[in-house]
């Protein structure tokens, strides 16, 4: 059974027992839910990957309640760009940016949650509970998004149960995600900053703070990545998505951005992710918005409607554009069941 606690005295109290003694606890994060394993547990770390499906090579990112706790796990002699991780751990932690650097030879994070990496994934989450949570447990924190790989990510405590009631020893509902989009990954163990995920802080805020940053464009992979985290298939509704359209056609729901184009047919479902264009608005309803489309067209299809798709109109490539993009590029990609998809997580 999956017990419900909120950031009370005991609701966090009992939420960090459970973690210390390897249970497994979604959490509430500013960008979004959390499926936390401690860290340093090989086999609470292994139950994560299996109740996600997710496949052993993909490692996790791990959750401290401190820069000085993250980087003791680091080996910031082995980065040239040790300074520069502090620069941007000073300026944007506790906050939605993932710091990828040399793991320390005497990491106690487990093997299973690097993937035997010699990189490792560090973040500070913002926000009071989750924060009092982390100091509690007084270790890191494994946590993948809590959803089923390969399926959207979780903004709101319901998508979690959606996906994981009764898999998971507990949820720690902190209400919506702020965010509502996943950290910005950026990978410091080479000679430059390379941005391996957009998300929660944009690449220009980045590049204010630490020159260029390197970003390969939306290269979505289908098998093996060389760079973790650039799976095809994640973040995928049931239903395709169509990006950039300009119309609607009678067989599609429509997420709208700004004015929203006229529909063909009264009964089209439709979810604006912004009215005023405003791209952080949109970020934060998102993955509400792939999840209610999905959830409307399959009440449709089940009346005889035929939806096939979802268009999505076109919106700035800027700022959280470029995290919103990324995210639909891999709703749009090949699915797992397809024939053209080798990947299945
Ligand atoms: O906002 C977030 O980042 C959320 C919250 C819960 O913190 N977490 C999250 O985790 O999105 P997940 O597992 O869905 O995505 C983590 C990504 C994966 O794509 C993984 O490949 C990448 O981080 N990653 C982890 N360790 C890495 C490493 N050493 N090198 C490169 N990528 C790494
Ligand atoms: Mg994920």
């Amino acid at each position: 059974m999956t017990e419900i606690l909120y950031p009370n005295h005991n609701g966090t109290h009992h939420a960090a027992t459970l973690l210390r003694q390897g249970g497994i606890v979604a959490f509430g994060t500013e960008t979004v839910y959390g499926l936390g394993a401690l860290s340093t547990s090989e086999t609470a770390v292994r139950r994560i990957f299996s109740i996600k499906g997710r496949p052993a090579f993909n490692p996790l990112i791990n959750h401290f309640s401190s820069a000085k706790a993250a980087f003791a796990e680091t080996d910031m002699a082995a980065s040239p760009l040790s300074r520069i991780a502090q620069i941007l751990a000073d300026r944007f932690w506790p906050g939605p940016l993932t710091l990828v650097l040399p793991r320390h030879p005497q990491s106690r994070i487990c093997t299973a949650a690097t993937a035997g990496l010699p990189s490792i994934a560090l973040r500070v989450p913002k926000g009071e509970a989750i924060r009092r949570l982390l100091e509690q447990v007084g270790g890191p924190i494994a946590a993948p998004s809590a959803n089923i790989s390969g399926r959207v990510s979780p903004s709101t405590a319901e998508h979690v149960l959606a996906g994981l009631d009764g898999a998971i020893d507990a949820l720690f509902d902190t209400g919506p995600c702020t965010v509502g989009l996943e950290s910005t990954i950026l990978d410091l163990t080479g000679d430059m900053p390379v941005l391996l995920r957009p998300g929660g802080v944009t690449r220009e805020a980045l590049e204010a703070v630490c020159g260029p940053v390197h970003f390969s464009g939306h290269n979505i992979q289908t098998s093996a990545p060389s760079a973790p985290g650039q799976l095809s298939s994640h973040y995928a509704p049931r239903l395709p998505v169509r990006l950039n359209a300009t119309q609607i056609k009678e067989d599609e729901a429509l997420m709208a951005f700004g004015q929203a184009l006229p529909c063909p047919a009264a009964y089209i479902p439709v979810w604006n992710l912004s009215e005023t264009g405003d791209l952080a608005e949109a970020a934060a309803r998102l993955f509400s918005g792939l999840r209610f489309l999905d959830h409307a067209s399959s009440c449709l299809i089940e009346q005889g409607i035929s939806i096939r798709g979802i268009a999505v109109q076109p919106f700035p490539d800027h700022g959280l554009g470029l995290a919103l993009a990324d995210r639909l590029y891999r709703a749009a990609a090949p699915r797992p069941q397809d024939p053209a998809s080798e990947e299945c997580a």
